[in-house]
């Protein structure tokens, strides 16, 4: 066991400590919530932008079977920006959701990080155009960060490391993950479209701690990148599902160290995953439980039980690049008891990836940030594919030819 396993070990968290023998059976088994003090998600907000797709709309705009992109991707819905929003307003949203809720002195946050891949400047940070919307200046140290759809967990891992390491001073942190997810008309990603941006505020743990132990694995790959001036991606769709279940087994097993698999795995109520399209994570959960020696009835059960609910929100956002995972997360975080543990794999191509564990806090049962995205799903305009097309300044004999078909 590794000295970080032996230090956390997620059923330790979960059921230790109480050896008080007046307690109740209740009370002996009742999960283990963030210490007083411990440094974690205080607060978070998350932003759509107005508009939808149905993605079985997108298949009659293609002349595509639709159950390639519900049943074969696992795709609902997809969010899309109109013309002329775009990453910066969705992250600011955000994160004046987040400040707002958080209902702290703005003046404590002394860090603003963003995640995202869809910079607007090579030089100028997304956090400079974002600060000057929400008004944060002065001593704040303010950056972004790069590394695909991996880009928003740097952010928070780093912020969390700042409040630890003492050099926060006791401030806050303000870490946002926010991308629009398009590709090329007609280019095999369409159906997994999606913007959005989640924000956290990082101080207290009253929502969720972070586990101090992660576990990374990083090998260059050319799977999905944009080069400069490219306004979509190139992809390597066969290798990026490689390099995606690669990465998870590699992380899964520097969790499990030398735990036994079951016991480890079982330790998390829920595992989240970074979200490209609903059936990647599924191909990975069976992935890792294959590469566990697991038969494929086990790895389905694994996948049914712990995997295939936190993804609700994703089926309705699309591929929404960093903040995919945390989509996820805050999804999975609504209503939970203090103390319960889940897991958070993220992926980046590139690649890197890590896995690490969060501990619900006694504000995660409430659950407030759910009305944000409620507000937003509720809100938004679903486009006909027409419209679609027309957004996206294409010609409509595509709509046409495919109802003809
Ligand atoms: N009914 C039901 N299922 C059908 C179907 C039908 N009529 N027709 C096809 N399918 C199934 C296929 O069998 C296949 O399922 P399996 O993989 O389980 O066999 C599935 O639909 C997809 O079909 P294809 O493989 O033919 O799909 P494609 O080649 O058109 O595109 C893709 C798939 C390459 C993933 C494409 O969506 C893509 O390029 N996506 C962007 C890249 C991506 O998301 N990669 C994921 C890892 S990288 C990452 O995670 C970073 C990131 O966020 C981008």
């Amino acid at each position: 066991m590794t000295k970080a396993h032996s230090q956390r070990s997620p059923s330790q968290r979960s059921h230790g400590q109480h050896s008080d023998s007046s307690q109740s059976k209740a009370q002996r088994h009742a999960p283990k919530g963030p210490a007083d003090g411990e440094v974690g998600i205080a607060s978070i907000g998350i932003h759509l932008p107005p508009l939808g797709l149905d993605v079985r709309e997108l298949a009659r705009l293609r002349g595509v079977d639709p159950n390639k992109f519900t049943l074969g991707l696992g795709c609902g819905e997809m969010a899309l920006c109109p013309e002329g929003l775009g990453t910066v307003d969705l992250a600011a949203e955000a994160a004046r959701r987040a400040i707002e809720r958080w209902g702290g002195d703005p003046s404590r946050i002394g860090l603003l990080a963003v995640g995202s891949e869809s910079a607007v400047d090579m030089s100028r940070p997304l956090s400079a155009f974002v600060a000057e919307k929400i008004g944060l200046r002065g001593a704040v140290r303010s950056y972004e960060v790069k590394h695909a759809c991996y880009g928003g967990t740097l952010a928070l891992r780093q912020a969390v490391e700042w409040k630890r390491s003492g050099a926060s001073r006791g401030r806050a942190a303000l870490v946002i993950a926010a991308d629009v997810a398009l590709y090329a008309p007609q280019d095999p990603g369409e159906p997994t479209q999606g913007a959005g941006a989640v924000a956290f505020v990082v101080d207290d743990a009253r929502i969720a701690a972070i586990d101090v132990d992660s576990f990374a694995w990083s090998d260059p790959a050319f799977d999905f990148w944009r080069p400069v001036g490219e306004s979509f991606p190139r992809v390597d769709g066969p290798l990026s599902l490689d390099c995606y279940k690669r990465a998870a087994e590699q992380c899964f097993r520097q969790w499990i160290g030398e735990r036994p698999a079951r016991q480890a795995m079982q330790s998390a109520e829920a595992w989240c995953f970074h979200v490209p399209f609903p059936k990647m994570v599924k191909k990975a959960a069976l992935h890792v439980a294959d590469s566990l020696g697991w038969s494929e009835d086990e790895g389905k059960e694994f996948f049914e039980r712990k995997v295939a609910g936190t993804m609700g929100w994703n089926r309705r956002v699309g591929n929404s690049y960093t903040a995919s995972l945390w989509m996820s997360v805050a999804e999975t975080l609504v209503g939970k008891e203090s103390g319960t543990r889940i897991g958070a794999f993220s992926y980046g191509s590139g690649f890197g990836s890590e896995l690490f564990g969060l501990t619900a806090g006694p504000e995660a049962a409430e659950g407030a940030w759910a009305e944000d995205i409620e507000k937003d799903f509720e809100s938004r305009s679903m486009l006909t594919a027409e419209q679609y097309a027309e957004q996206r300044g294409e010609v409509m004999e595509a709509a046409d030819e495919a109802d003809a078909a």
